[in-house]
């Protein structure tokens, strides 16, 4: 990539891959877990790809429980509660320094509002850390990536209600007093800002009318920035070195014309998207949320406490996702709608899609990475997922040849080096997912982004064997020499 070793990358730079506890780890009935929002997925076999699989009613999330025929992957994501050890091995064989994954909350607290945590889940993470670290890779660990305890969601409303964020304050003091020793990057919040899109799975909320929507958004994001800055203060406490911050997914969006109106769109859906950044970067509200609530007459339970709470523990480093750009028009923005298109209105003409209409933009990284330089300078950002969703093919001979995801993350490196050389400060580059999960999105175990093949299909049949990918050796030779074997 550059006649120096490492181009643009710095040595310290985080090379790794991640995935989240509820996509991977099933076993949701096993050693006291409680169930989450991810254990009442259904996989629907007649999936439109392009939409966005939701829950919206607690009748719902009753029925899911009760259903015995459904298929419900995230049960038993890929076994991984059971199979972690050889993966961990097998991911370490790609020469990283960083692994991602995320704490089931509802299996440390099967219902939520226990006073001690269980035990046995205790154990398991007392060794999955202490695993990830003896393949050479340091822990990045989210705390809540989309798996809560469901009784929190059925019982107290989810996010909206203050008393959850005090049950989270409890898990995530668990978890750093217990693993301070083990994890130096905590990651308070996966996607934060998703809960403007997709309020059941970033916020636990189930039953909220499209006219109160808005505002019990907006509730429940302020209980979880409150959530994240006395977050940030425990790590900091737990180990003053600790870096902590949280996620969001980058949602950079273009305007869909030149005409002024669109244009003003565009700025205004970012200043939506990304209001939750400001806080955790800024440690304030910016003026369009202050200006929004003030033209909405929505009133906020928001506490002076809490405000300078705020301000007084701002993150370390600010994580992004990032998988497509989007195209934004005059109209509503993304806090005035609820349910949501991964790529805003309408396609964009000049980019290729993947099969699940995912605009595939590399540039766009490093135009995102730009962004994020001008608005919080200094910031150091840690790209947390980029990948591609893929239906991969395992041959009669036993291999997987995925040429279009080779492609895929070579593009975005190169707009990663770039942007460094642009003036960015990046932390690392985390290929999501690094062995194939269950989707987020659609609960498909085909949709999948791994290095590393799981041989099962949608319905969960299959032998479970690990297969490296022709990506595999691709990502260890990158990986090994920072980015100099990019081609
Ligand atoms: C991110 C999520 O939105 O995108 C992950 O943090 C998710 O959980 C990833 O898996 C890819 O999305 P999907 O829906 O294709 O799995």
């Amino acid at each position: 990539m550059s006649a120096e070793a490492g181009g643009p990358f710095p040595e310290d730079f985080l090379w790794g891959v991640a995935i989240a506890a509820n996509q991977a780890e099933g076993a949701w009935q096993q050693a006291g877990k409680g169930p989450s929002q991810a254990d009442v997925m259904r996989f629907d076999p007649d999936l439109d790809l392009h939409s966005i699989a939701t829950t919206e009613s607690v009748a719902d999330v009753v029925r899911a429980l009760a259903d015995g025929s459904g298929i419900y992957p995230k049960r038993d994501g890929i076994g991984f509660y059971e199979t972690y050890r050889d993966d961990l091995e097998l991911l370490g064989q790609l020469g990283i320094n960083a692994f991602r994954t995320s704490i089931a909350w509802s299996r440390l607290y099967p219902r939520g509002d226990e006073a001690e945590p269980n035990a046995d889940a205790l154990k398991f993470y007392d060794d999955l850390f202490a695993t990830v670290r003896q393949h050479g890779m340091r822990p990045v660990v989210t705390l809540t990536h989309y798996e809560m305890p469901l009784n929190l969601v059925t019982e107290l409303g989810g996010w909206r209600n203050r008393e959850v964020m005090d049950h989270f304050l409890r898990f995530a003091g668990t978890a750093i007093s217990r693993w301070s020793p083990l994890v130096d990057v905590w990651m308070v919040f996966n996607q934060l800002n998703t809960g403007l899109l997709d309020p059941f799975l970033a916020l636990g909320l189930l039953d909220v009318s499209d006219a109160e929507m808005p505002a019990v958004k907006m509730q429940a994001l302020h209980h979880q920035f409150v959530a994240n800055a006395a977050v940030v203060a425990m790590a900091h406490r737990a180990n003053p070195s600790a870096l902590a911050g949280s996620m969001v997914l980058d949602m950079t969006a273009y305007p869909a014309t030149t005409r002024p109106a669109d244009v003003l769109a565009q700025v205004q859906e970012e200043q939506v998207t990304l209001f939750p950044s400001d806080v955790l970067v800024r440690g304030a509200y910016p003026p369009a949320a202050t200006r929004y609530l003030r033209d909405h007459g929505i009133s906020l339970d928001i506490r002076d406490s809490d405000l300078e709470l705020i301000a007084k523990h701002r993150v370390d480093y600010l994580a992004i996702s990032y998988y497509v750009t989007r195209v934004v028009g005059e109209g509503p923005t993304s806090l005035d709608r609820t349910g949501w298109s991964i790529n805003g209105d309408r396609p964009n003409l000049h980019l290729a899609a993947s099969p699940w209409g995912w605009q595939i933009d590399p540039l766009g990284l490093r135009t995102a990475l730009n962004k994020y330089a001008d608005r919080y300078p200094g910031m150091p950002i840690l790209i947390a997922e980029n990948g591609l969703g893929f239906e991969d093919v395992l041959t009669p001979a036993g291999e997987v040849h995925d040429p279009y995801r080779i492609d895929y993350h070579r593009e975005h490196i190169r707009a990663v080096g770039q942007a460094i050389d642009d003036g960015c400060t990046v932390m690392g580059y985390l290929a999501w997912s690094g062995i194939d999960v269950v989707s987020a999105s659609s609960n498909q175990r085909s949709k999948r982004y791994g290095f590393i093949y799981v041989d099962l299909d949608d319905f969960g049949v299959g032998s479970g064997r690990r297969i490296r990918k022709d990506s595999f050796d691709w990502f260890q030779a990158v990986v090994t020499s920072r980015a100099d074997a990019l081609d």
